[in-house]
């Protein structure tokens, strides 16, 4: 079984969350016949070949990034291959429900749009604390850490979906 962690990372938030992921998934695979390969969107030239797909972007904008969602519907949309998708932002969880409500929707356009099974926001960094405009106008409180990645719910993410991969080989008969 051939699994592909595939990300897209302008700071290097969502790429140190995917090659966590990766990891996982490896030692799990280690038990099993499952090959992991994480690599940003740009090196993946076609998904075929894979039998299960991880993708993550992180949020700019109140939305995913322009490339991932070329990605996803040029590579992804129609492949058929199983895909759980992970979304960095750093707003969703303590901004106004407004930008909630906007990374949301734009969010579930991406998951019908790849056609994917799971998809999950998790929490991400910012470079520093946000200026005190922009705690305005997107409702954060002056002490949020810049860096809001829960790593423990990352791996428990990941340990979930390794974890139904076991499974799903221990079932599949063997020609
Ligand atoms: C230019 C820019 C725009 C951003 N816009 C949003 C946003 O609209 N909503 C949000 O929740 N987070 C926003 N963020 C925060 C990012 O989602 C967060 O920093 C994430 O961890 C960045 O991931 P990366 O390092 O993989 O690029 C923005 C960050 C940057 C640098």
């Amino acid at each position: 079984m051939k699994i592909l962690v595939a990300y897209i990372s302008k700071t290097g938030t969502t790429e140190e969350i995917a090659k966590r992921i990766g990891e996982i998934l490896s030692a799990k695979g280690a038990e099993t016949n499952i090959d992991v390969e994480v690599a940003p969107i740009d090196a993946v030239g076609s998904v075929q070949g894979y039998d299960r797909l991880i993708l993550g972007s992180p949020i700019n904008g109140m939305k995913v990034l322009p490339q991932f969602k070329e990605f996803l519907s040029t590579k992804v949309a129609g492949s058929n291959i199983p895909t759980d998708i992970f979304i960095i932002s750093y707003l969703f969880e303590r901004g106004r429900n407004f930008w909630k409500n906007a990374i949301r929707k734009n969010v579930e356009s991406i998951r019908t749009l790849a056609g994917a099974s799971s998809v999950e926001i998790f929490a991400g960094r910012l470079p520093g604390p946000l200026p005190a405009f922009a705690r305005l106008i997107f409702g954060t409180p002056k002490d949020l850490p810049p860096d809001m990645r829960d790593w423990g719910k990352i791996e428990a993410w990941a340990e979930g979906i390794a974890g139904g991969m076991v499974e799903s080989t221990a079932t599949t008969p063997v020609s």
